[in-house]
């Protein structure tokens, strides 16, 4: 029954994408396999979720191949060394897009339109989520909270993972540990958390709900006897829910709006891949039109999440859903965000997790994440704080770990380290503009948000090979610690732009590799020369009413250009013109910049905000700055300046003119002379 498809490959094919898997970003000489199960501890061929969706480049000419087919879905890059290139499936249709690019871009784009663009998330989503398996009651979750802001560890999210159910129930609180749910949410609302809970698509047969579903006829059913299926998990003796029956499906959609509806704000799906591996004699319904595992395996976690998106919608018509998923299949970004599960705590899978978010982030799935410092162990300072550097800049930036492991809370290293973690968290929360334009931008085009350094520079070679670095965004090069002991990192800054070291602003030509100090607690970043990068204020979390300010980050080198986007961060108003895009030009003028900042469109008030623009890699001091046309006064000092409503200052010791001044509703232009 195995369908496929077989080619020649041409001279210099090159392969990426293909989703989750780790190693070399290359798939070249690979054979990659998709069936969706738990994979606890996992090499770099970890298996929760399947992307058949990978791109060609040939000569820095792009293309995509999309194969829709769940049925465990191969791709053989020419692992034989024969030339030969081998897609397909177990089962079903030879279905499958060629999409033309030229550029990875354009790939990109299509996939998007054929699948669906990834979906504007909530804002608070890319602030800091802290979870942990084993919480055992609501006091001591208050407890966290409550620690976290007198701590001062900027958080926007705490998680609910399955000890908050009373003998794993569904839909249930454990009485005595979790007796007032309702108020619990009240007391971290005024706190400003966001709450995620987990919930499972598998129901205990000795849940009160189990008979009543069975009769309805909702579970994955046997397929000889043509009961509903039993299986035992570690989570106890279960049955599936089947969501692939529409009535189902429905029924499921309101039972979360009403578990939804006492302030969970986010679902976290669980156990969908389904988390027993190999369930031959299951039978799923499709609507009468009933399938096997291999055909319905790996759309199981599609269907789940389909309905939990539903089902808070139902709940909150006007309040974007945010569902985070361990499986899913092609599409699954109209729905949900995902994880790379349960990750051991050591050096080699900080190495796979960067190379998961790498190659995920280009298979269509932007807000994808970690546990930070893994799941399964207890990591040192080191290992944690690398993790975190790393983290701290991927689409979804979550610290989460097993009950067994030591507690993680970001106080528990104690000093020096405390110190720098808290840094990380608040370095987050000051790119937060930034990124949250990102994902506008990515939601609007399907422009990935995390992308390999070949995706901008094709006609590089050496980019083919970079494992290990990634761009979030075009301009931001970020290029994690992942061994022990180091202090410096090798990086490769790609041909056709010069870069700026981001931390300390010196110039460097692309097209080689550098050696860049690592000290723990700083993330090796690089901007391309000329880049416009806006910046906010530290928050204690996306809503917590902090006066807005941007903190324009202009780097030397070249021209710039960069559109911000901003809403209400949780509405879907943006939809009806309650949305503001501001772009800021940068113009270089020999030495002097002339800065432009253009509200663009959008029907949002910001309300009012000062704008700090920061000219970095100045070698000396304007003789003066205008704000169109009328000269800002110059300060003393940064702290001078800060406390004064306009001015400008510069800093030899940064080598950086810093400019202040209130942002206005019309165009503003700013020149140094
Ligand atoms: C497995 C998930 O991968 C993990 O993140 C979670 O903590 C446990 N299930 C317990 O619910």
């Amino acid at each position: 029954g195995q369908i496929l498809s077989r080619r020649f490959e041409l001279p210099n094919d090159q392969y990426f994408g293909l989703g989750i898997k780790g190693g070399p970003i290359n798939r070249k000489g690979r054979a990659l396999f998709f069936r969706n199960s738990d994979e606890a501890g996992y090499g770099e061929d970890a298996l929760y979720q399947s992307f058949p969706f990978y791109y060609t480049l040939n000569n820095s000419i792009a293309h995509g191949i999309f194969f829709d087919n769940p049925a465990y879905p191969f791709f053989d890059m020419n692992s034989a060394g024969d030339g030969i290139v081998t897609f397909g499936a177990d089962k079903g249709e030879l279905d499958y897009y060629i999409i033309a690019g030229p550029t990875p871009f354009e790939v990109s784009n299509t996939y998007s339109r054929l699948t669906v663009f990834n979906k504007l998330p909530p804002k608070w989503s890319l602030g800091y989520h802290h979870s942990r398996y084993g919480w055992l009651s609501a006091d001591e979750i208050l407890g966290i909270a409550n620690q976290l802001r007198t701590d001062d560890f900027p958080t926007d999210t705490l998680w609910f993972d399955i000890d908050y159910m009373d003998n794993r129930q569904k839909f249930s609180w454990n009485p005595t540990t979790f007796p007032q749910p309702i108020q619990l949410h009240q007391s971290l609302d005024a706190l400003g958390y966001k709450r995620i809970y987990i919930d499972e698509p598998c129901i205990r047969t000795d849940d009160r709900i189990w008979p009543y579903l069975d009769a309805l006829g909702y579970f994955v059913k046997d397929n000889t006897s043509g009961e509903s299926l039993v299986n035992d998990i570690w989570f106890g003796n279960v049955s599936w829910f089947d969501f692939s029956k529409s009535e189902a499906s429905t029924w499921m959609a309101s039972q979360i709006a009403i578990f939804t509806q006492t302030g969970i704000d986010g679902l976290w799906n669980d156990l969908n891949e389904p988390a027993n591996n190999f369930m031959p004699d299951a039978q799923f319904d499709f609507d009468g039109d009933p399938r096997g595992e291999v055909e319905s395996r790996n759309l199981y976690a599609l269907l789940a999440n389909k309905a939990a998106y539903e089902g808070q919608l139902l709940a909150r018509p006007n309040v974007r859903p945010w569902n985070f998923s361990r499986s899913g299949y092609a599409g699954i970004q109209r729905y949900a965000h995902t994880w790379s599960g349960d990750a051991n705590s050591d050096w080699p899978t900080l190495r796979i997790n960067i190379e998961m978010s790498i190659s995920t982030g280009l298979s269509g799935q932007n807000q994808f994440g970690h546990d930070t410092g893994g799941f399964l162990g207890s990591p040192d300072a080191e290992l944690f704080i690398r993790w975190l550097e790393f983290s701290a800049f991927t689409p979804l930036f979550r610290n989460h770990s097993i009950n067994t492991a030591a507690p993680r809370e970001p106080w528990v290293y104690g000093a020096p380290y405390t110190e720098t973690i808290r840094d990380l968290i608040k370095t987050r929360y000051r790119f937060l503009p930034y990124i949250y334009s990102l994902f506008e931008t990515a939601a609007r085009t399907g422009r990935p948000v995390l992308t390999p350094t070949f995706f901008y520079s094709t006609g590089d070679p050496d980019t083919y090979s970079q494992d290990h670095d990634f761009l979030f965004g075009p301009n931001l090069l970020v290029a994690p610690v992942y061994e022990q002991g180091a202090t410096t990192r090798l990086v490769y800054l790609p041909y056709g732009s010069d870069w700026v070291n981001f931390h300390d602003g010196t110039q460097i030509a692309g097209g080689q590799s550098v050696v860049v100090d690592a000290p723990l607690g700083q993330t090796p970043l690089f901007v391309r020369a000329g880049t416009v990068l806006p910046m906010g204020p530290v928050v204690s979390h996306t809503n917590d009413g902090t006066q807005p300010h941007l903190d324009v980050h202009i780097f030397p080198g070249g021209d710039g250009t960069f559109v911000l986007y901003e809403d209400d961060g949780t509405s879907f108003d943006y939809k009806s013109g309650l949305y503001r895009y501001t772009r800021f030009d940068n113009l270089l003028n020999g030495d002097n910049n002339v800065v432009t900042i253009t509200p663009l469109a959008g029907a949002y008030d910001t309300g009012p905000r000062d704008i700090t623009l920061r000219l970095i890699g100045k070698s000396q001091s304007p003789t003066s700055v205008v704000l169109d046309s009328a000269p800002l006064s110059e300060r003393t000092s940064a702290a001078e300046l800060a406390a004064a409503n306009s001015g400008w200052f510069f800093d030899t010791a940064t080598s950086t003119v810093l400019i202040k001044f209130p942002g206005a509703a019309s165009t503003q232009t700013v020149s140094t002379l």
